[in-house]
């Protein structure tokens, strides 16, 4: 019977780098996050994923990987991350280990190997190809951080494919070595203990056996982020049907031991996701990414909402944000307004079935912070300069304020972090929040206390009409959420009695309303009405 336990856990992104130095080397590290598992149990977490900590020479910061089996020396040792599945597992936390299978960095052996012998057998765990006739790379394809997505090796004459970085050649997985390489892999982590995996780009592993040129992009598909692969259809290089025979292939390894296989599967649509989630086989879940591409208005969180809806239940992971984009409360409007959107968006996903998660520093409301671009890390910001102060990574990156020390209890004092703090506060670290009880850290904690609290058998949602645009609700039997999405006050009129199960303000929650509840912008509550749909 397969495994269900992350139906009831919530999840947090630890980026290992930015979230707690253990050593005093100005880069977080699994001890810094072995000294920080007692905050994570207090906030009320059951489940981490751990950005990439094997060996990487660190061009796109672990995502580059060297050696699949190994933890990099900046970020420990093996011993180190077993100490942190044994602490972990003692506070009822589970670990979950990033898996990069698109493309291994090119200092690993297999590129290595491939390169020094294009007739051996580890050319074939890669995807080259002849230039066209005019010496110019096969097809159009483009990567995505910006340039052509082939890298000509000058000694052999073929180019080889990198949908990310030229560091980052992506296998091929028509290759059967490449697959049992990788059930060697998973298997060797579950070993140690770990409860799954979050997989990087798991809807682009295959590409079409042709690998033609792609098409424009159709005017009604639009463009995420204006790059120029953007500028491209990609039908041929992501999103192909046999993705789902690695997902297979690993599930067979996964299924046994009870772990969980967690997709980076980033398709914006609810069809498109529909065919990685079969209950038997191919992933557990993924996560959901609309709400990074949220251009906040009330009618396209409606829609956001309304699509949400209609996913199978128990398929998806909730986010807001992750190390991938800026913080969602800059992206939602800034300042408290901002805050109070990313935490209201939050409690309706969290409404629905599926896995709430968490991306570290969230829950204390952070906001972008301010870098300049000599500061920047991010190679994404690097090719695109003209465009960082606006998409560069590095804001989601930047170190956990813990505390208003020196180093901001990140890192030893007079260590300089490998990127800069970017002005924090001490109003937003997390010591000074947690003395605070009406802080954005215990706000977090009341919801993920309140999801706890939700009723296992919830009815699937149904959306309410409250003839206001601005707000936006749903019930799932007893359960209404509602959520502000404009810019006045409004008016929620409850459908019957009930009690707050879940408000920003403290004050509010566990009262009986009477009459209208006035929601401020940006706010969402939980109402547990006293009767069942039907009986109001
Ligand atoms: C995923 C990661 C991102 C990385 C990319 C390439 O999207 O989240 O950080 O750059 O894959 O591995």
């Amino acid at each position: 019977m397969t495994a269900t336990w992350w139906r009831r856990s919530v999840g947090y992104e630890v980026y290992i780098r930015s979230f707690a130095d253990g050593d005093g080397d100005g880069v977080g590290d699994l001890r810094g996050i072995i000294g920080r598992l007692d905050e994570l149990a207090w906030l009320g977490i059951d489940l981490v994923w751990i950005s990439p900590c094997m060996p990487s020479p660190m061009h796109d910061h672990g995502y580059d990987v060297s050696d699949y089996t190994g933890i990099d020396p900046a970020f420990g040792t093996l011993a180190d991350l077993d100490e942190l599945v044994a602490q972990a597992r003692r506070r009822g936390i589970r670990i979950l280990m990033d898996l990069v299978p698109n493309h291994t960095s090119s200092e690993h052996p297999w590129f290595r190997a491939a390169l020094a012998d294009p007739s051996g057998p580890y050319r074939d765990y890669y995807l080259w190809r002849d230039p066209r006739p005019d010496g110019g790379p096969p097809n159009n394809w483009r990567s995505h951080f910006g340039g052509p997505a082939w890298t000509l090796d000058e000694a052999s004459g073929q180019y080889h494919l990198h949908l990310f970085l030229p560091q980052q050649p992506d296998l091929n997985w028509r290759n059967p070595r490449v697959h049992e390489e990788f059930r060697r892999i998973l298997a060797f982590w579950l070993d140690r203990g770990v409860a799954g995996f979050r997989i990087d780009v798991a809807h682009s592993l295959h590409k079409h056996p042709d690998l033609p040129d792609l098409p424009p992009r159709p005017e009604d598909v639009p463009s995420r982020s204006g790059s120029d692969f953007d500028e491209l259809h990609h039908v041929f290089d992501l999103d192909q049907a046999d993705n789902v025979l690695a997902h297979r292939a690993w599930r067979q390894v996964t299924e046994p031991a009870g772990a969980l296989l967690l997709g980076e599967t980033y398709l914006l649509s609810a069809e498109l996701l529909h065919r990685y989630h079969d209950p038997d086989e191919g992933l557990n879940a993924s996560f959901w990414f609309p709400p990074m591409h949220l251009d906040w208005s009330p009618a396209a969180v409606r829609d956001l909402l309304v699509d949400a809806l209609r996913m199978p239940p128990g398929t998806l992971a909730w986010i807001t944000g992750s190390h991938d984009g800026p913080r969602a409360a800059s992206r939602f409007g800034g300042g408290d307004l901002g805050r109070r959107r990313a935490l209201g968006l939050t409690a309706m996903l969290w409404a629905l079935d599926g896995i709430p998660f968490v991306y570290q520093g969230e829950e204390l409301g952070l906001l972008d912070p301010a870098l300049r671009l000599e500061d920047m890390q991010d190679p994404l910001a690097r090719r695109h300069p003209e465009d960082a102060a606006r998409r560069s990574r590095d804001l989601a990156r930047t170190p956990m304020p813990w505390s208003p020390d020196p180093g901001m209890g990140f890192t030893a004092p007079g260590v300089e972090p490998w990127l800069p703090f970017g002005g924090r506060t001490a109003a937003d670290t997390w010591a000074a929040q947690r003395r605070d009880e009406r802080s954005w850290l215990h706000a977090w904690r009341r919801l993920i206390a309140a999801w706890r609290a939700l009723p296992d058998d919830l009815p699937a949602a149904c959306w309410v009409d409250e003839g206001d645009a601005a707000l936006l609700a749903f019930r799932r039997g007893q359960v209404l959420a509602a959520l502000n999405a404009g810019e006045d006050d409004v008016g929620l009129p409850l459908p019957g009695p009930g009690v707050v199960a879940f408000h920003r303000d403290p004050a509010c929650e566990g009262r009986r309303p009477e009459g209208a509840l006035v929601l401020a912008p940006g706010d969402a509550l939980w109402v547990r009405l006293d009767d069942e749909p039907g009986q109001v």
